[in-house]
């Protein structure tokens, strides 16, 4: 018993020992054979390459962490190191970055310097360094003396500057990739990427057969053709986004007979269609000259494209029907044609299409046209082995055929946004096996299943917006398992959402049902789900608000009827749009919503929250106390109460503040200028402040909307409001403004539609839904206040104000002289406060007003005349009030009363207008004039008008609604 231990023990040392001895001999075998070649170098790389390899790798920055395999005596087992097996020479260098498409920020790539040191390698065939980041570096020069090299891609890297014309030495090359792209640098700061001003090196590189320049910044190379005419066996050339300007009409000897690929797309090619020197090159397979401008008719010569297996003519002014040669086109499998002008029947497009190849064709590309009539009744043979699909944005009518059934090939079926009606059945999606994108909103189609109908594909995209579903929620959703996308906002239905939806939807990242008549509850928890925007908006969905699915970035579930507190855990750290208004939740604002750090937009206005906003910020250790990202906050029409929130000390990013209709009591902080100076709307309507307007208030420069009506604020109004330039200056941030309303998205495709809607201003007396255009509006609003002393004068340094409303205060003294300054107002509101003395006369240059309201104060003398003040509504009622005036429009007699100071003329107005405008200063005097005159002239025009609507108001209301949505227009263009 005792011996067995021992012989264990015995057996493991011999088994170790004959293990090392194997490992000795398997090494003195392994030097032997090497010691038996002649040639020592033959097995392992060549010494002075090797050094030459570890010079490149010290001048990378960060060098140990990016290429750890490059240790060792044997150079050509490094990673991307490659040698001839013959005769161990460093023949190939691939140090291609990890692909960036793939959007991985945190990627491993080379940086740092390229040191020269690579010309060691002289036997270097290959070379790759693309997507790396070579940041703000140029493309060094010594890269042209690497005279084997066959194949040089730099792609992708970073480079900046211009294009070393050294590599025009590389006689061999076949390859080159210099596709560089502007960029913005860690650091932040904006790269114009790598240009070039003369590109004749290019024509010594007479072994290349494919170039890439994909943009590089050739914007003042007129004939660059001539030189890539030179290269005669090119097969591929890409010159899209190269600023090009010029493209001959024709090419009188073209060398360029090999060519297969070519791309000019996104340049500045403003020309006709034809003709163009591209047409004639009949070997090309692939064409892309989209994101031009080219106009005037399809060229016929396209149909004399025989080979082209894919043509992109999509952005430019095309215009009419696409040639009817076209059916020449035997190997055409791809078209895309959209954003152009093609008008016509889509039955003539579909006849016009290739049918000699039997059913090549794969995709059919054709959105932003102006395609009209129905879709044809039979199939038509060429589209039969269509994979896409896409008439979106056309002109389309009558009904989706039952054809499209046929076509099984099809993934993406896109037909949004036409005229398009009737139903849609089992018989149009049955087959269609393949599909993974139905797209087909913004049609009056319904789609009518049966209820146990299950779909034959498992889609990744559904849009339906605005088709009709309804009033049964859609069961045929529940066997979708791989959804991404779903849509089915304003459809129609009118349901109960059923438990086994927010399965169905768990994979989905965009999701949408707004708009509709969806009641029932949201699940208790919404963890499982992976969604990162969701739109509930506009149901009437109840019950509390889950923990939401941690991915989730924009959540709109305003307009339903959720009720319960805020939850404790919100579940999505990275929240950046929260709009809940509308809805029933009670309770407290919670401290989680501090945990929201990316929060940018929340809308919590007309609810039930009480009690007083919790400083959640307060107790944080000092090391953890970042700010908050918050830019647009609305508690508006809440029962909140206590001091004004000192979170907001923690919201430096503050551009929309409402507090309107709540509680809130106390002083105006004085930390309000300092911590809050990127505000530009501030609204503590309604509520019970008290105490002063602070003047630290007046250093908010970007202030254009401020309204502090009915509140207990006393005290005057200081005179620094000079400082508001937002008042005084015309503003150019309104992109920012819209930007701050609507946060949320960067990328502004996602953003939370329609969410604008819920601002909404008093001005005339009535509280009007404004949507985006409030961030045009300029409104001082201090009425129903305790406020008093004089109306500074420097109240008229505020000429962009259009509502200015001071009614119902203490103010005393005189009107402002210059008050006509104020020449955007529309609405003047002074009423019951106790000014005295004159109205001064400059009031009639207020070219702008719709409104104006002086009564109950002790205002006496002559009233003024002319202009706008003529044509205000309601005259009378305008000076109610104020037993010291007379004349027009009050019938008492100016005669009758006592005579006005000397000096002063209150029978001509024009005459007081002319001091006015000198006192104004002269270069002001000029501007003023000519809107005066302007408005002379067309003071018939006007009067009729105004009798065609309700008052200016109207109308600027209407004439800002339009400029805002062209304005909205050309931003999302
Ligand atoms: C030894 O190396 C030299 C130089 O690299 C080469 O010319 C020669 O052919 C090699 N000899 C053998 C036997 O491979
Ligand atoms: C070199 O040898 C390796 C391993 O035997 C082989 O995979 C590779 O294809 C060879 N390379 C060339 C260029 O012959
Ligand atoms: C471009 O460079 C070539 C060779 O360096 C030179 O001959 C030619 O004049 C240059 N062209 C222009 C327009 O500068």
């Amino acid at each position: 018993m005792a011996k067995a231990p021992m012989d264990t023990l015995q057996l493991a040392c011999i088994q170790i020992a004959i293990a090392l001895l194997l490992l000795t001999q398997a090494k003195s075998t392994t030097e032997d054979t090497s010691a038996l070649h002649p040639n020592a170098t033959i097995t392992s790389c060549i010494a002075g390459e090797r050094s030459s390899l570890l010079a490149f790798r010290a001048g990378l920055s960060d060098p140990t962490n990016l290429l750890p395999s490059w240790k060792g005596d044997d150079c050509c087992r490094w990673k991307g190191v490659y040698c001839s097996n013959r005769t161990r020479h460093v023949v190939r260098l691939d140090l291609r970055g990890p692909d960036y498409r793939n959007g991985n920020q945190s990627r491993q790539v080379l940086a740092g310097n390229i040191s020269s040191s690579l010309l060691g390698l002289h036997h270097l065939r290959y070379l790759d360094l693309s997507q790396n980041r070579f940041d703000k570096k140029q493309i060094p020069e010594f890269i042209g003396s690497l005279h084997q090299l066959r194949y040089l891609d730099l792609s992708w890297s970073q480079f900046t500057g211009r294009i070393p014309p050294h590599l025009g030495n590389l006689s061999n090359l076949q390859y080159l990739n210099l596709d560089t792209n502007s960029y913005v640098s860690v650091d932040s700061s904006f790269h114009s990427g790598t240009y070039s001003t003369n590109i004749t090196w290019l024509s010594r590189l007479t072994s290349l057969e494919h170039l890439d320049m994909t943009g590089v910044n050739l914007s003042t190379i007129v004939h660059w053709l001539p030189v890539v005419n030179m290269l005669s066996i090119l097969k591929v050339l890409l010159l899209s986004d190269c600023h090009l300007r010029s493209s001959p009409g024709s090419l009188l000897l073209s060398n360029l007979t090999s060519l297969e690929t070519l791309d000019l797309s996104e340049n500045k090619l403003h020309k006709h269609g034809t003709p163009n020197w591209f047409w004639d090159l009949t070997s090309l397979k692939y064409l892309d000259i989209s994101f031009n401008a080219f106009y005037g008719p399809f060229p016929d010569e396209i149909g004399n494209m025989t080979s082209i297996v894919e043509l992109n003519l999509g952005e430019n002014n095309l215009v009419g029907m696409i040639p009817s040669n076209l059916k020449n086109l035997c190997n055409l499998e791809r078209l895309y044609c959209y954003s152009n002008n093609i008008d016509g029947s889509i039955t003539e497009l579909f006849n016009r299409l290739p049918s000699c190849s039997k059913n090549k064709l794969q995709k059919l590309f054709l959105p932003y046209n102006n395609l009209t009539g129905s879709l044809p009744t039979t199939l038509v043979e060429p589209l039969r082995n269509l994979s896409w699909l896409d008439l979106s944005e056309n002109k389309l009518t009558g009904h989706v055929p039952v054809w499209i059934g046929e076509l099984k090939q099809l993934t993406r079926l896109v037909l949004n946004s036409n005229n398009l009606d009737g139903v849609m059945h089992e018989s149009h999606l049955s087959r269609l096996a393949m599909l993974k994108e139905l797209t087909l909103s913004d049609n009056s189609i319904a789609i009518t299943v049966s209820p146990t109908w299950v779909p034959p594909s498992s889609l990744t995209m559904i849009q339906l917006g605005s088709c009709h579903l309804g009033p049964k929620f859609p069961t045929w959703l529940r066997w979708q398992k791989n959804l991404q996308n779903l849509d089915i906002s304003n459809t129609s239905i009118n349901d109960i959402i059923p438990d086994w939806f927010w399965t169905a939807a768990s994979s989905v990242e965009s999701l949408n049902i707004r708009n509709n008549q969806i009641t029932g509850f949201l699940p208790s928890t919404m963890e499982f789900m992976r969604a990162e925007e969701m739109d509930f908006s506009s149901n009437q969905l109840g019950g509390p608000i889950p923990k939401l699915p941690i991915t989730l970035t924009d959540l709109d579930l305003s307009r339903n009827n959720l009720v319960g507190p805020l939850p404790l855990d919100f579940g999505a750290p990275g929240l950046e749009t929260l709009i809940l208004y509308n809805n029933m939740i009670s309770g407290a604002i919670p401290s989680s919503l501090c945990k929201l750090r990316s929060l940018q937009l929340l809308d919590l206005s007309r609810n039930n929250l009480n009690g007083s906003v919790s400083d959640c910020l307060v107790n944080e250790s000092s090391t953890n106390m970042t700010d908050l990202s918050i830019v647009n906050l609305s508690f508006r029409n809440n029962n909140l109460s206590g001091e004004f929130p000192s979170l907001l000390q923690k919201c430096p990013r503050l551009i929309f503040l409402d507090l309107g209709h709540n509680q809130f009591s106390g002083a105006l902080p004085s930390w309000i200028g300092e911590k809050l100076s990127s505000l530009s709307f501030l609204r503590l309507r309604s509520n019970m402040f008290c105490g002063h307007i602070p003047v630290e208030l007046t250093k908010l420069v970007d202030l254009q909307y401020l309204d502090l009506a009915y509140n207990n604020i006393s005290g005057s109004i200081p005179r620094s409001i000079i400082t508001w330039t937002g008042m005084t200056q015309t503003s150019d941030n309104f992109f920012d403004l819209e930007h701050a309303l609507t946060s949320g998205s960067e990328d502004g495709e996602s953003q939370p539609v329609g969410y604008a809607e819920n601002f909404t201003i008093l001005t005339k007396g009535q509280e009007r839904f404004y949507t985006g255009e409030i961030i045009y509006m300029v409104n001082l609003d201090l009425s129903c206040n305790s406020l008093t002393g004089e109306i500074p004068e420097e109240i008229s340094t505020l000429m962009e104000l259009k509502n200015l409303n001071l009614s119902w205060n203490n103010f005393n003294g005189k009107i402002p002289e210059n008050v006509g300054a104020l020449m955007k107002v529309e609405s003047l509101d002074l009423s019951h406060n106790d000014l005295s003395g004159e109205i001064p006369s400059s009031l009639s240059a207020l070219t702008s007003l719709s409104r104006l309201n002086l009564s109950y104060n002790n205002l006496r003398g002559k009233i003024p005349t002319g202009n706008q003040l003529q044509t205000l509504e309601d005259p009378a009622s305008i000076y109610i009030g104020n037993p010291g005036l007379c004349g027009p429009p009050l019938s008492v007699n100016c005669s009758s009363q006592p005579e006005p100071i000397p000096g002063e003329n209150h029978g001509d107005a024009s005459g007081d207008l002319v001091s006015f405008f000198l006192a104004m200063g002269s270069g002001y005097v000029m501007g003023l004039w000519v809107v005066f005159c302007t408005f002379l002239f067309k003071k018939r025009w006007r009067v009729s008008w105004y009798s065609l609507c309700d008052s200016l108001y109207d109308w600027v209301y209407v004439q800002v609604a339009v400029t805002w949505t062209s304005f909205r227009g050309k931003v999302n263009a």
